[in-house]
């Protein structure tokens, strides 16, 4: 995505990938200043461990205590949220409203940390559905979102009986956990009885494009979105962060596209 767009209006940056092991974290990060490099993105499973090396921290990345973009200015790392605030624009775009509405998130991990935040910042009443409850991963995440910002967030176990209950109500379901994701493209999360129309559903899986539980809500009438979306927006607002210029994000979704369709043959 970023290189067909430097390449496209002629920047002179290159973008690569680097395979980093968790015990060598910090030397990557000190890399950045020694080898000034302007900016990173940061995946799994690096996201949260990255925020102690960081000089500073955005609020909202701060707030979700994840980073997936670091801007290197003159030896000073800061770090950011790309990934919230791509899944807002993905919701901005498709003229989705969050405030007031009822959003049931499935999913208590680093992606629905940001997914979480981003919706309680913008109004939305939350509920969290996790598999493993035990964990209390969901409550945890629940807790620190109704404390920030003084609001109630629901907490459930990801079973068919909460999510019957919880989606009769609800206005927007997001897919935050890796279920769908290739190569078990035949699961999905809702059981496709609970989809209808008038539902928004926003599945941040993004291969495949096309995930069992978008085929199955568009079948059923509803609103979807999918994580081909904010995969591009999130890498759109970080090169906006890298290179001061404001992102052509159609141009890289169509990359992304590209790429991602060649996965699925
Ligand atoms: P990410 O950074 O992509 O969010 P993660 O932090 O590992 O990755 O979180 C993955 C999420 O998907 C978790 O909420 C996980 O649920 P558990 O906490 O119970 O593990 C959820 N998940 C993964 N596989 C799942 C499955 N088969 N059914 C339900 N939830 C699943």
């Amino acid at each position: 995505m970023h290189n067909a767009v430097f390449q496209q209006l002629g920047m002179d940056y290159l973008y690569v990938a680097f395979r980093v092991r968790k015990e060598e974290l910090s030397e990557a990060i000190h890399g950045i200043r020694a080898l000034g490099i302007r900016g990173i993105n940061v995946t799994i499973p690096h996201k949260v461990d990255v925020i102690p090396l960081l000089d500073e921290l955005d609020p909202l990345a701060e707030r979700i205590g994840a980073v997936n973009t670091i801007v290197n200015d003159d030896g000073v790392l800061k770090g950011y949220n790309t990934d919230a605030t791509g899944f807002q624009q993905a919701l901005l775009e498709e003229g989705v409203e969050p405030k007031g509405k009822d959003v049931v998130i499935l999913g208590a991990g680093g992606a629905s940390r940001s997914v979480s935040f981003i919706l309680a910042q913008e109004g939305a009443n939350l509920v969290i559905l996790n598999r493993r409850l035990e964990l209390d991963w969901a409550k945890e995440l629940a807790r620190q979102i109704s404390q920030f910002f003084d609001k109630e967030v629901g907490a459930l176990e990801l079973s068919e009986e909460n999510l019957t209950a919880v989606l009769r109500e609800a206005d927007i379901v997001v897919n935050a956990t890796s279920v769908g994701m290739s190569p078990s493209i035949n699961e999905t999360p809702v059981p496709s009885k609970l989809l209808k129309p008038g539902l928004v559903v926003f599945d941040i899986v993004y291969n495949p494009i096309k995930t069992r539980l978008l085929r199955e809500a568009e079948a059923a009438g509803a609103k979807t979105i999918g994580g081909l979306n904010m995969l591009a927006w999130q890498g759109a607002l970080a090169f906006e962060q890298f290179t001061g210029q404001k992102a052509p994000v159609d141009l890289m979704r169509k990359e992304a596209i590209k790429v991602l369709s060649g996965n699925e043959k």
